[in-house]
Protein backbone atom coordinates (compact mmCIF):
# COMPACT_ATOMS: atom_id res chain seq x y z
CA UNK A 1 0.00 0.00 0.00
CA UNK A 2 1.95 3.13 -1.30
CA UNK A 3 0.36 6.83 -0.28
CA UNK A 4 1.77 10.15 -1.98
CA UNK A 5 1.38 13.39 -1.07
CA UNK A 6 1.90 16.03 -3.00
CA UNK A 7 2.93 19.50 -1.23
CA UNK A 8 2.11 22.68 -3.47
CA UNK A 9 3.71 25.18 -1.22
CA UNK A 10 7.16 26.98 -1.92
CA UNK A 11 8.32 26.78 1.82
CA UNK A 12 8.64 22.72 0.81
CA UNK A 13 9.47 20.70 3.97
CA UNK A 14 9.57 23.68 6.23
CA UNK A 15 5.75 25.11 5.95
CA UNK A 16 2.48 24.48 7.75
CA UNK A 17 1.21 22.26 4.93
CA UNK A 18 3.92 19.78 5.14
CA UNK A 19 3.82 20.21 8.76
CA UNK A 20 0.39 18.94 8.73
CA UNK A 21 -0.09 16.10 5.64
CA UNK A 22 3.10 14.79 7.94
CA UNK A 23 0.73 14.18 10.25
CA UNK A 24 -1.99 12.66 7.96
CA UNK A 25 0.86 10.25 6.28
CA UNK A 26 1.54 9.48 10.48
CA UNK A 27 -1.91 7.97 10.19
CA UNK A 28 -1.28 6.43 7.05
CA UNK A 29 1.85 4.74 8.26
CA UNK A 30 0.35 3.25 11.08
CA UNK A 31 -2.36 1.72 8.93
CA UNK A 32 1.07 -0.10 7.26
CA UNK A 33 0.74 2.02 4.32
CA UNK A 34 4.36 3.58 3.02
CA UNK A 35 4.40 7.00 2.15
CA UNK A 36 6.26 9.82 -0.33
CA UNK A 37 5.99 13.18 -0.19
CA UNK A 38 6.65 15.47 -2.84
CA UNK A 39 7.70 18.91 -2.76
CA UNK A 40 6.05 21.41 -5.92
CA UNK A 41 8.79 23.74 -5.30
CA UNK A 42 10.41 26.04 -7.81
CA UNK A 43 9.55 24.98 -11.61
CA UNK A 44 9.35 21.36 -10.87
CA UNK A 45 5.66 21.14 -12.43
CA UNK A 46 5.97 24.39 -15.00
CA UNK A 47 2.01 25.58 -16.45
CA UNK A 48 0.19 24.21 -19.05
CA UNK A 49 1.04 25.40 -22.29
CA UNK A 50 -2.46 24.76 -23.72
CA UNK A 51 -1.44 23.11 -26.48
CA UNK A 52 -3.19 19.99 -26.90
CA UNK A 53 -0.11 17.91 -27.49
CA UNK A 54 -0.90 15.20 -24.22
CA UNK A 55 -4.19 14.96 -25.33
CA UNK A 56 -3.00 14.10 -28.81
CA UNK A 57 0.40 11.95 -27.93
CA UNK A 58 -0.44 10.99 -23.83
CA UNK A 59 2.61 12.69 -22.17
CA UNK A 60 3.55 16.24 -22.43
CA UNK A 61 7.12 17.12 -23.94
CA UNK A 62 8.09 19.81 -20.85
CA UNK A 63 10.79 18.90 -19.48
CA UNK A 64 10.27 18.94 -16.13
CA UNK A 65 9.26 16.58 -12.98
CA UNK A 66 5.40 16.41 -14.33
CA UNK A 67 5.68 13.04 -16.20
CA UNK A 68 7.61 11.20 -13.11
CA UNK A 69 5.25 12.57 -10.40
CA UNK A 70 2.49 11.17 -12.73
CA UNK A 71 4.24 7.88 -12.69
CA UNK A 72 4.36 7.82 -8.73
CA UNK A 73 0.48 8.74 -8.56
CA UNK A 74 -0.27 6.23 -11.20
CA UNK A 75 1.75 3.54 -9.22
CA UNK A 76 0.45 4.74 -5.74
CA UNK A 77 -2.74 3.28 -4.14
CA UNK A 78 -3.78 7.13 -2.64
CA UNK A 79 -2.71 10.56 -2.96
CA UNK A 80 -2.54 13.46 -0.57
CA UNK A 81 -2.91 16.96 -2.22
CA UNK A 82 -1.85 19.71 -0.18
CA UNK A 83 -1.82 23.47 -0.38
CA UNK A 84 -1.60 26.60 0.84
CA UNK A 85 -4.13 28.73 0.67
CA UNK A 86 -3.24 31.86 -1.67
CA UNK A 87 -5.95 34.25 -2.00
CA UNK A 88 -8.69 32.12 -1.48
CA UNK A 89 -7.60 28.77 -3.97
CA UNK A 90 -4.69 26.36 -3.78
CA UNK A 91 -1.14 28.00 -4.92
CA UNK A 92 0.12 28.12 -8.20
CA UNK A 93 1.90 25.47 -8.00
CA UNK A 94 -1.06 23.07 -7.01
CA UNK A 95 -2.91 24.59 -9.70
CA UNK A 96 0.08 24.31 -12.44
CA UNK A 97 0.00 20.62 -11.47
CA UNK A 98 -3.89 20.29 -12.22
CA UNK A 99 -3.25 22.00 -15.52
CA UNK A 100 -1.11 19.20 -16.52
CA UNK A 101 -3.33 16.65 -15.47
CA UNK A 102 -5.97 17.96 -18.25
CA UNK A 103 -5.04 13.92 -19.59
CA UNK A 104 -5.82 12.00 -16.90
CA UNK A 105 -8.80 14.25 -16.68
CA UNK A 106 -10.31 13.39 -20.17
CA UNK A 107 -8.71 9.91 -19.28
CA UNK A 108 -10.18 9.51 -15.81
CA UNK A 109 -6.51 8.16 -15.60
CA UNK A 110 -6.35 7.87 -11.65
CA UNK A 111 -9.61 5.76 -11.32
CA UNK A 112 -9.47 2.95 -8.41
CA UNK A 113 -7.56 5.36 -6.32
CA UNK A 114 -8.29 6.96 -3.00
CA UNK A 115 -7.67 10.54 -2.02
CA UNK A 116 -7.39 13.16 0.89
CA UNK A 117 -6.67 16.81 0.70
CA UNK A 118 -4.88 19.05 3.18
CA UNK A 119 -5.59 22.80 3.62
CA UNK A 120 -3.18 25.37 5.71
CA UNK A 121 -4.26 29.27 5.73
CA UNK A 122 -3.17 32.50 7.23
CA UNK A 123 -6.71 33.30 8.35
CA UNK A 124 -9.08 30.76 6.96
CA UNK A 125 -11.92 30.14 3.91
CA UNK A 126 -10.13 26.34 3.34
CA UNK A 127 -13.25 24.39 3.16
CA UNK A 128 -13.49 25.52 -0.38
CA UNK A 129 -10.26 24.87 -0.89
CA UNK A 130 -10.07 21.34 0.45
CA UNK A 131 -13.66 20.78 -1.76
CA UNK A 132 -11.90 22.13 -4.99
CA UNK A 133 -8.87 19.41 -4.46
CA UNK A 134 -11.31 16.85 -3.61
CA UNK A 135 -13.37 17.85 -7.07
CA UNK A 136 -9.85 17.45 -8.91
CA UNK A 137 -9.39 13.96 -7.86
CA UNK A 138 -13.25 12.76 -8.39
CA UNK A 139 -12.91 13.84 -12.00
CA UNK A 140 -9.71 12.38 -12.17
CA UNK A 141 -11.29 9.19 -10.96
CA UNK A 142 -10.13 9.17 -7.35
CA UNK A 143 -12.41 9.15 -4.45
CA UNK A 144 -11.71 10.89 -1.93
CA UNK A 145 -12.40 9.66 1.86
CA UNK A 146 -12.45 13.57 3.12
CA UNK A 147 -10.00 16.39 3.91
CA UNK A 148 -8.48 18.37 6.80
CA UNK A 149 -7.23 22.25 7.38
CA UNK A 150 -5.85 24.26 9.78
CA UNK A 151 -5.83 28.76 10.34
CA UNK A 152 -2.43 29.07 11.60
CA UNK A 153 -3.59 32.55 12.85
CA UNK A 154 -5.49 30.36 15.65
CA UNK A 155 -2.41 27.68 16.02
CA UNK A 156 -0.34 28.93 19.15
CA UNK A 157 3.23 27.97 19.07
CA UNK A 158 4.63 24.92 17.37
CA UNK A 159 2.26 21.93 17.22
CA UNK A 160 -1.11 21.43 15.71
CA UNK A 161 -3.76 22.27 18.47
CA UNK A 162 -4.66 17.76 19.78
CA UNK A 163 -7.80 18.27 17.81
CA UNK A 164 -6.99 19.17 14.51
CA UNK A 165 -3.74 16.41 14.75
CA UNK A 166 -6.10 13.61 15.28
CA UNK A 167 -8.22 14.79 12.58
CA UNK A 168 -5.36 14.48 10.42
CA UNK A 169 -4.09 11.61 12.11
CA UNK A 170 -7.18 9.87 11.42
CA UNK A 171 -7.50 10.86 7.99
CA UNK A 172 -4.23 9.40 7.32
CA UNK A 173 -6.20 5.90 8.75
CA UNK A 174 -9.17 6.46 6.76
CA UNK A 175 -7.71 6.43 3.38
CA UNK A 176 -5.78 3.60 3.91
CA UNK A 177 -8.75 1.60 5.15
CA UNK A 178 -10.84 2.78 2.48
CA UNK A 179 -8.14 1.53 -0.02
CA UNK A 180 -7.80 -1.74 1.33
CA UNK A 181 -11.45 -2.51 1.35
CA UNK A 182 -12.00 -1.06 -1.67
CA UNK A 183 -15.22 1.14 -0.41
CA UNK A 184 -17.31 2.63 -2.92
CA UNK A 185 -18.88 5.95 -1.65
CA UNK A 186 -22.46 6.45 -3.34
CA UNK A 187 -22.28 10.20 -3.35
CA UNK A 188 -18.92 10.56 -5.70
CA UNK A 189 -19.64 7.82 -7.94
CA UNK A 190 -22.54 9.36 -8.83
CA UNK A 191 -20.90 12.14 -9.42
CA UNK A 192 -18.25 10.27 -11.37
CA UNK A 193 -20.50 8.47 -13.36
CA UNK A 194 -22.25 11.65 -14.93
CA UNK A 195 -18.22 13.09 -15.63
CA UNK A 196 -17.57 9.77 -17.02
CA UNK A 197 -20.48 10.04 -19.55
CA UNK A 198 -19.36 13.57 -20.37
CA UNK A 199 -16.26 12.83 -21.21
CA UNK A 200 -17.49 9.79 -23.43
CA UNK A 201 -18.96 12.13 -25.13
CA UNK A 202 -16.39 14.30 -25.41
CA UNK A 203 -14.22 11.74 -26.80
CA UNK A 204 -16.68 10.55 -29.60
CA UNK A 205 -16.63 14.52 -30.81
CA UNK A 206 -13.23 14.76 -30.65
CA UNK A 207 -11.45 11.59 -31.62
CA UNK A 208 -9.94 12.58 -34.89
CA UNK A 209 -7.97 15.47 -33.41
CA UNK A 210 -6.93 13.45 -29.89
CA UNK A 211 -6.29 10.15 -31.18
CA UNK A 212 -3.82 8.90 -28.19
CA UNK A 213 -7.51 9.70 -25.78
CA UNK A 214 -9.83 8.51 -28.27
CA UNK A 215 -7.64 4.83 -28.44
CA UNK A 216 -7.27 5.17 -24.34
CA UNK A 217 -10.99 5.29 -24.57
CA UNK A 218 -11.24 2.82 -27.16
CA UNK A 219 -8.87 0.30 -25.00
CA UNK A 220 -9.55 1.14 -21.84
CA UNK A 221 -13.31 2.04 -21.46
CA UNK A 222 -15.05 0.61 -24.37
CA UNK A 223 -15.86 3.38 -26.23
CA UNK A 224 -16.97 2.38 -29.70
C1 LIG B 1 0.67 34.64 -1.94
C2 LIG B 1 -0.03 34.28 -0.66
C3 LIG B 1 -1.40 34.37 -0.60
C4 LIG B 1 -2.09 34.05 0.55
N1 LIG B 1 -3.45 34.16 0.57
C5 LIG B 1 -4.12 33.89 1.71
C6 LIG B 1 -5.54 34.06 1.74
O1 LIG B 1 -6.17 34.47 0.79
N2 LIG B 1 -6.17 33.76 2.91
C7 LIG B 1 -5.50 33.30 4.01
O2 LIG B 1 -6.13 33.05 5.03
N3 LIG B 1 -4.15 33.11 3.98
C8 LIG B 1 -3.45 33.40 2.86
N4 LIG B 1 -2.08 33.23 2.84
C9 LIG B 1 -1.38 32.63 4.00
C10 LIG B 1 -1.06 31.15 3.78
O3 LIG B 1 -2.17 30.43 3.34
C11 LIG B 1 -0.57 30.50 5.08
O4 LIG B 1 0.51 31.21 5.61
C12 LIG B 1 -0.24 29.03 4.88
O5 LIG B 1 -0.28 28.36 6.11
C13 LIG B 1 1.15 28.85 4.26
O6 LIG B 1 1.45 27.49 4.17
P1 LIG B 1 2.96 26.99 3.91
O7 LIG B 1 3.76 27.37 5.12
O8 LIG B 1 2.85 25.53 3.74
O9 LIG B 1 3.43 27.68 2.67
C14 LIG B 1 -1.37 33.57 1.68
C15 LIG B 1 0.03 33.49 1.62
C16 LIG B 1 0.70 33.86 0.47
C17 LIG B 1 2.21 33.76 0.42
Amino acid sequence: MKIIAIIGSPHGEKGSTAKLTRLVLKGAEREGASTETIYLQGDSVLPCLGCDYCHKKGSCFQKDSFEEIRRSVLESDGLVLASPNYISNVSAQMKAFMDRCSGMVHCIGFQGKYGASVVTSGGGDEEPIADYMNHFMMITGIQSVGSVWATMRLVPGDEFPQDIATRAIDLGKRLVSASKNKEVFPEIRKKMDAFEQRMRTLMQYRKDEWPYEYEYWKKFKDLR
